[in-house]
């Protein structure tokens, strides 16, 4: 079984040095850096917008894989690329038009994502995967890090790789919420190939960032 790649969601790190916190994922192996995006609106809290990417941007060359929990998320999109998102990884229900929202992502150049609650049904998928670069599968509902991983994800990423399979789609397949090394190797035998992890990742400072990353990927 191949390594999944590994993103690291800033929203654990800390605030006040974020530069700095980008730089150390880069230097402990991550692959991609996992941008989550809160409106207050579509979860129940804020984080940061499109001047706060862009002030991160010049510290690392790694793709920048931005997860948008706003709504309406149209108006957004456009400002998160220019502002350096590499992925633009939406919610079906943050706009009226998935397809639409979709094609634009591809439009301004960046890869689209879509991405499903623990509620949304897999069908969605069925509709739009030949738009998608990436299908993000929720373990926890959207809004915060630190949840437990619910553990029925596990046979909807089963069924999420038997669609994108049988669709002939080469999407990533990637998981967020409550990822760590107790459950990433059953995420991968399940049929995922990226992982999102946030208070895995930095428990312990940066001097234990490397171990942390290298422990999920094991
Ligand atoms: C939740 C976010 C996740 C979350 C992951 O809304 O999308 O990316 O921060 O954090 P952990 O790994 O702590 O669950
Ligand atoms: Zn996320």
């Amino acid at each position: 079984m191949a390594a999944p790649l590994i993103c690291p969601s800033i929203l654990a790190s800390d605030f006040s040095k974020l530069g700095e916190e980008v730089r150390a994922l880069d230097a402990a192996g991550a692959d991609w850096i996992h941008v989550d995006v809160m409106d207050g609106h579509f979860v129940p809290n804020i984080t940061l917008g499109p001047d706060i990417v862009k002030a991160i941007r010049p510290h690392t060359k790694l793709p920048f894989d931005v997860h948008l929990m706003v709504a309406p998320v149209d108006p957004w999109l456009d400002a998160y690329r220019d502002a350096g998102a590499d992925i633009l990884t939406v919610h079906p229900e943050s706009g009226p038009h998935l397809h639409r929202t979709l094609g634009r992502i591809r439009q301004l150049g960046a890869k689209a994502g879509v991405v499903l609650n623990p509620g949304t049904p897999l069908t969605v998928l069925e509709e739009v995967v030949e738009l998608v670069d990436l299908v993000l599968l929720m373990s926890v509902n959207p809004g915060f890090g630190g949840q437990s991983f619910i553990d029925t994800s596990l046979r909807k990423i089963e069924r999420a790789r038997a669609l994108l399979d049988a669709a002939g789609s080469k999407a990533h397949l990637q998981v967020d919420g409550g990822v760590t090394s107790a459950n990433a190797a059953a995420c991968v035998a399940a049929g995922a190939d990226a992982l999102v992890a946030g208070s895995f990742v930095f428990k312990g400072g940066p001097d234990a960032y490397a171990a942390n990353i290298a422990a999920l990927k094991a």
